[in-house]
């Protein structure tokens, strides 16, 4: 069988600490735990371990602190088969860290983040090997620096393909768009600019910039994409028996498409092959 791609995965790492409760509690409440664990999060960091997992050679290039929880989080990441050795290692910093509740009877997560760690800069992609990468998907973060890696890239590896996730409303996120080779939108962002649904938001996006596929996924209503003949696609979700924990769901998406692209399939297969790997993932907790 032959090799599956090497992809290198450009954002951020983080603390998760997680606990699971049954119902939402009401402010001011104490309440029991069903179950608690912490470990790695951040969409690069669940993407990249999602990639590893599914048998790609994966690189994850991400700002970290020198603290033992960074430590714990390399090990973790390194145990699933990612290559941490690009990361920056920044000191006298802490690990940034998001407390999350899981909602089991719903699966909804909510998210408290703490950072205190700085971005990653405009010469992170320098402790890389690009010569030995065939694609690179980055997490939309600090657009200026972000903007001059993914130029770099274009300029010194042109057959490099990229992609880029577009998940919070950030200012000057746009000016990315022009680097990147496929584009990967969250529903919250398509909310954020007052779209309440996937096809015209695609419509919209799609007058803004040349790129294509522009893709959007739409939790429980599955995802969409345009193609380069700017047709409209799309996947119905695969929900499981129980949602149990969505936590990351997203991450697993852009896993999923990327894995799927970079190995030659079809745009509409990629979609269905990440709704199904999405919809997988919310079934237990977790991304991998
Ligand atoms: C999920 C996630 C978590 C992390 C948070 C950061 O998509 O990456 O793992 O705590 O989002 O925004």
């Amino acid at each position: 069988m032959s090799e599956l791609p090497v992809v290198a995965v450009i954002g951020a790492s983080v603390l998760d600490v997680v606990s699971e409760v049954d119902g939402f509690p009401e402010e001011n409440s104490e309440v029991r735990a069903l179950a608690r664990h912490s470990g790695f999060g951040g969409n690069a960091a669940n993407t990249a371990a999602v990639l590893a997992s599914l048998g790609h050679k994966t690189h994850l290039v991400s700002a970290l602190a020198d603290d033992w929880v960074a430590g714990q989080i390399v090990r973790q990441l390194n145990h699933l088969g990612v290559d941490t050795s690009a990361c920056r290692i920044h000191t006298g910093v802490e690990t940034p860290a998001s407390h999350i509740l899981i909602n089991r009877r719903t699966g909804s997560r909510s998210i408290v983040h703490f950072r205190g760690l700085p971005e990653l800069d405009a010469d992170a992609l320098e402790a890389l090997d690009l010569s030995t990468v065939d694609w690179c998907h980055f997490e939309g973060r600090s657009p200026a620096a972000t903007a001059k890696m993914m130029a770099s890239i274009r300029r010194r590896f042109p057959a490099i393909p990229c992609s880029l996730e577009i998940e919070k409303p950030r200012q000057d996120m746009d000016q990315l768009f022009e680097h990147t080779d496929v584009l990967l939108f969250s529903r919250a962002y398509a909310e954020s600019l007052g779209f309440a649904a996937a096809d015209p938001f695609l419509v919209a996006m799609a007058s803004k910039t040349r790129v294509r596929p522009l893709v959007v996924a739409w939790g429980e209503q599955g995802a969409c994409a345009m193609d380069d003949s700017d047709a409209m696609i799309s996947s119905p979700a695969f929900p499981p028996d129980q949602t149990v924990d969505t936590l990351g769901a997203g991450d697993v998406f852009n896993a999923g498409v990327v894995h799927a692209l970079a190995e030659g399939q079809s745009l509409s297969d990629a979609l269905i092959a990440a709704c199904q790997l999405a919809g997988h993932k919310c079934s237990h907790s977790g991304v991998v």
